[in-house]
């Protein structure tokens, strides 16, 4: 019997990266090529966000983390964190319909509580009523930064020492996981930068410690399901060894031959 195009044989599918992790940059230069407002290449930008969470889906993905607002982002000029804000608001107002027909489970990362009622309002609910979706999630990184992350957690961790909820000595990297904001999610496979950077930008700098990374010239506006495909591809082609030599990593078959 034949499997159709979108179901990959199991050997594929192990293959394909199941947390993908994006690094959305280039909007204000795509706009700059072109004469446009830099707001317009969020705007634009936008629009790859709904391309590309569709695609890795498509792609056998399971879990697709955006860089979308840093913690550093707000010292940009107060009308553009503005117009990021409302573009945010507008997105995850239009997209409730899309994530509940396409089974989207919507997750954040970062310090929510401090981003515009309007946008919190809208996240608390988009999460809930997406809250029970099993198959595929998208994880927003909102007013993210790995290194508040860290400190947020260092201090929810002592104050759990503190109060005799957690032992120092069992420290683990298990334990003080768990005060992550990304504690009950995986690990990124995949993380991927567009626009010629090559850089991480103080994002998901504990959680990607073993992710490929995948740094590709495109401008986010620019970005397809292609070039998500094609950086899948360069994930599939990379051997991930843990810190294990090559040997000891090839499946028993290859390495017996
Ligand atoms: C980087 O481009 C991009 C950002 C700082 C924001 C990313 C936001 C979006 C794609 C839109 C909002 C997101 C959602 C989920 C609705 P840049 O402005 O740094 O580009 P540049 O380096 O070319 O100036």
């Amino acid at each position: 019997m034949s499997h159709s195009a979108a179901r990959p044989e199991p050997a594929e599918r192990a293959k394909v990266p199941a947390h993908v992790a994006i690094i959305m940059d280039g909007n204000g230069r795509w706009a700059k090529q072109r004469g446009l407002p830099r707001l317009e290449g969020h705007r634009r930008g936008v629009e790859t966000v709904r391309t590309v969470t569709n695609a890795a889906r498509e792609l056998g993905v399971s879990m697709l983390t955006l860089y979308a607002f840093s913690v550093e982002n707000w010292n940009r000029p107060k009308a553009e964190v503005g117009g990021l804000m409302s573009l945010l608001e507008f997105y995850l107002k239009q997209e409730l319909k899309t994530f509940v027909k396409d089974r989207v489970r919507l997750r954040t990362i970062g310090r929510i509580d401090e981003l515009p009622a309007g946008v919190q309002k809208h996240l608390r609910h988009t999460i809930a009523e997406t809250a029970h979706f099993t198959d595929y999630t998208l994880v927003l990184a909102l007013n993210y930064g790995s290194r508040t992350e860290v400190v947020d957690a260092a201090r929810a961790y002592a104050a759990a020492v503190a109060a005799g909820k957690e032992k120092l000595n069992d420290g683990s990297w298990a334990t003080f996981n768990r005060y992550l904001s990304s504690a009950d999610l995986p690990d990124p496979d995949l993380i991927i930068r567009t626009s010629g950077e090559t850089r991480l930008s103080n994002f998901l700098l504990l959680q990607g410690a073993y992710a490929e990374l995948v740094f590709t010239p495109v401008l986010w506006p620019d970005f397809t399901k292609a070039d998500l495909a094609a950086a899948c591809a360069e994930y599939a082609r990379r051997e991930r060894r843990y810190g294990l030599t090559s040997e000891q990593v090839k499946p028993a078959a290859t390495a017996a031959k």
